[in-house]
């Protein structure tokens, strides 16, 4: 045993496929990581993958942990949960008719969601879009576009179906017609909709298709389900999606950011509505660390800086900056088209998967970090911090459309 070799291996990451297992991140900063072999830092457009909107290591947020006591409640219903959840109900300026739970990740949201819709109707099925994606666990895998799950083993665990969007059929009108037929002609338990979708490449549903799934929810008696998990925490300009745009969905989802860059903590925000509808045993929300202190002292830090500062405009402003470098570099009106933007969240559309990597290593070369998105791959997506001083930013943003040029000249 003793003269094994002792260099042992990750699991198969999506993650790491995506990013090659080119380099080895050894320090982050504010918007920038360093790799192993490399004194220069790369410019970070990726975050995370929106988990870091307030930059890398965020001092702020970092006296979360500094600032814990032996006063703190470790576990349990503690005071700080209790603050959290007033903290965010007051920041998301909703009424006194809503619920929150706090499990740790994204999916477990999900699936928490899932399981309040279906313990409602449990012969139901649920819908979501195609180029969902709303993770890898049970439940929320189901929600997910089967096109991201190349070898799956849990598609039976809920029932699914996907609706088309309106960039599957052309317009707005005929995938609201389509989303109907769906509502009609099926037992829904829960309607699920990323406003933004993330992982397909930043596709916007936009403010018109998301009014009217959320009138067809209303109309049907669905709960509608905002998966703002990738979306929220400014990544698209606002604290919540839906809500900027003057939807308010039955339970919305936030995580990734939430957690300030630094633990995993999501939240499900439900209304009285849906909470009502559930059984008070054994309506298995809980798991272990779902409230933990630790994960809730840093939520209420990343509210803390929400507060103390006008992401909102920031983002405004820098969204502007990136328009104009586009303008600027990208002159030929059918490139430019390929850039999209909703707030930070910029995505190219590439021709196919060859051209995106092509793009993500140039850039790469550049010491830029991009990654490649989409369910085919063909996608590229930035999501720099949303924090990031504005020369950087430009920086970057202009090596980005070089790179761009470049590419797809060759
Ligand atoms: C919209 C959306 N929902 C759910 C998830 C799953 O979150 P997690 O990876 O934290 O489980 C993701 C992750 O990328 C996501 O983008």
């Amino acid at each position: 045993m003793d003269n094994q070799p002792r260099v042992y291996s990750s699991l198969p990451q999506e993650e790491h496929n995506a990013m090659h297992n080119t380099n080895v991140v050894v320090k982050a900063k504010g918007p920038y990581v360093w790799m192993d072999d490399d004194t220069e830092p790369y410019i970070d457009f990726v975050m995370g993958y929106s988990t870091s909107n307030f930059g890398h290591l965020n001092d702020d947020i970092l006296t979360a942990f500094s600032s814990l006591t032996s006063d703190n409640v470790v576990f349990f219903i503690s005071k700080e949960r209790e603050e959290l959840i007033q903290k965010f109900g007051k920041a998301l300026g909703l009424d006194g008719n809503w619920n929150f739970y706090f499990p740790v990740g994204g999916s477990m949201a999900v699936e928490a969601a899932a399981r309040a819709c279906l313990l409602a109707k449990p012969d139901g099925v649920l819908l979501s879009f195609v180029g969902a994606f709303h993770g890898y666990g049970g439940v929320s895998r189901v929600l997910t576009d089967r096109a991201f799950l190349k070898s799956d083993v849990f598609m039976e665990s809920a029932k699914s179906i996907k609706s088309p969007r309106p960039l599957d059929l052309g317009s707005d009108e005929l995938a609201l017609k389509a989303l109907e037929d769906n509502l009609k002609n099926n037992v829904v338990a829960g309607l699920f909709i990323e406003p933004v979708q993330g992982a397909s490449g930043f596709n916007d549903f936009g403010a018109t298709f998301l009014k009217g799934v959320r009138e067809l929810c209303t109309k049907y008696d669905v709960p509608m389900v905002c998966d703002e998990i990738q979306s929220s925490m400014f990544r698209c300009g606002s604290l919540m999606v839906c809500l900027s745009r003057s939807v308010v969905p039955d339970i919305m989802l936030v995580g990734k950011s939430f957690g300030g860059g630094v633990v995993p903590i999501s939240a499900v925000i439900m209304s009285n509505e849906i909470a009502k509808k559930l059984p008070i045993d054994h309506a298995a929300f809980d798991s272990t660390f779902s409230g933990w202190t630790v994960g809730v002292s840093v939520a209420l830090k990343t509210l803390s800086l929400i507060e103390k500062n006008d992401f909102a405009k920031d983002v405004e402003v820098k969204g502007k900056l990136v328009d104009k470098i586009l303008d600027e570099e990208l002159t030929t009106s059918e490139l430019r088209a390929r850039v999209r933007r909703v707030g930070l969240a910029i995505a190219f559309d590439g021709k196919d998967s060859d051209e995106s990597e092509r793009l993500r290593l140039e850039m790469m070369s550049n010491h830029v970090i991009i990654q490649t998105s989409g369910v085919d791959g063909s996608k590229c997506k930035l999501s720099p911090a949303i924090t990031i001083p504005e020369d950087v930013l430009e920086s970057g943003i202009r090596k980005f459309a070089v790179a761009v040029k470049k590419v797809v000249a060759n």
